[in-house]
């Protein structure tokens, strides 16, 4: 397969199994490539992407940029709080003026899900979801496994638990539907009230015992409780939080084996886990910053490729 079979990124949900791994192999030359002293391609030369962001991001809005510009793709930045979505203008407006500039590709983080799907049914350009609300995550999903991937050396087979806000986190239902697509075995752990009702429908199961849930993984993947989703009170207080589903150093000496931790940033340090456990060897997490350049250089290639 030397395409994806997708035209837009909206979510894992309409990705193919070969579709996420021409993803890595792609990404795994641009990893290559980012190493390098000369850590630029010429490949999007011709291509301009803007990147709009309605919602706060650090690491997803950065590593969009650097991997555009990393393909020497022309790249416009677009922040709604500085905007005239301010004075009134619509998502639609908004985006086909900004395509009236010649624009090939948009990069959007919304906080409605659906937001992109939307966008992709009524603007013509190829549409990449960098987050839409509390649905899905696709490029971090996609950076997740391909840090299992690298640190384990495949996918499949691997168990992985996810562990925290799971009602509210686009990462873990983007991040479901790669694992089981890969062939990974994967439970969810949270407060009951955290879990969404008929997650196991999605091959899921659902653990509320976190040591028995890190003593049966290779790889945890710690979430932070999305507080700014939260409308209503959860769980009693956030210590009695951390005690039952944070990770700390004596709960990961005491497995029976050494897992791989994980989270998606940013960590509520102290909350759902610890500082020596976020920066003990066993935490992959800045891998999982590093690869999302490549992956996201990766996944615009490949969509360029489509429109070219
Ligand atoms: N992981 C993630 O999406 O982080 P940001 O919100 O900082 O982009």
């Amino acid at each position: 397969m030397s395409e994806l079979s997708v035209n837009h990124l909206l979510g894992i949900k309409y990705l193919k199994e070969k579709d996420i791994q021409l993803i890595f192999e792609t990404a795994d030359h641009f990893k290559e490539v980012i190493n390098r002293s000369i850590k630029k391609v010429p490949s999007l030369r011709d291509i301009t992407i803007a990147n709009i962001f309605f919602e706060n991001s650090t690491r997803t809005k950065l590593s969009f940029e650097l991997a555009e510009k990393r393909l020497s793709a022309d790249v416009i930045n677009f922040s709604a709080g500085q905007s005239s979505v301010k004075k009134g203008e619509t998502l639609i407006d908004t985006v086909n003026n900004i395509l009236s500039m010649k624009v090939d590709m948009v990069v959007m983080r919304h906080p409605n899900p659906g937001a992109g799907i939307f966008l992709s049914k009524h603007v013509k350009a190829a549409i990449v979801n960098a987050g839409d609300g509390a649905h899905e995550h696709p490029t971090q999903a996609l950076l997740d496994s391909f840090s299992i991937r690298e640190k384990l050396g495949d996918v499949a087979g691997k168990n992985v638990v996810i562990v925290g806000d799971i009602l509210h986190s686009r990462v873990a239902l983007s991040n479901i539907f790669a694992l089981k697509l890969q062939g990974a075995n994967v439970k969810v752990c949270g407060p009951k009230t955290l879990i969404p009702k008929h997650i196991e429908s999605l091959g899921v199961e659902v653990e509320t015992n976190l040591k028995k849930a890190l003593n049966w993984c290779d790889v945890a993947n710690m979430l932070r409780i999305q507080n700014e989703r939260l409308d209503i009170s959860y769980f009693p207080t956030t210590r009695e939080y951390t005690q039952q589903f944070g990770v700390n150093k004596t709960l990961l000496d005491n497995l029976d084996k050494e897992i791989v931790i994980m989270h998606p940033g940013p960590i509520n340090r102290g909350v759902e886990i610890t500082s020596d456990v976020a920066d003990s060897k066993q935490s992959i997490i800045l891998n999982q910053v590093e690869n999302g350049v490549a992956i996201r250089m990766a996944v615009i290639y490949l969509l360029a490729s489509k429109i070219k």
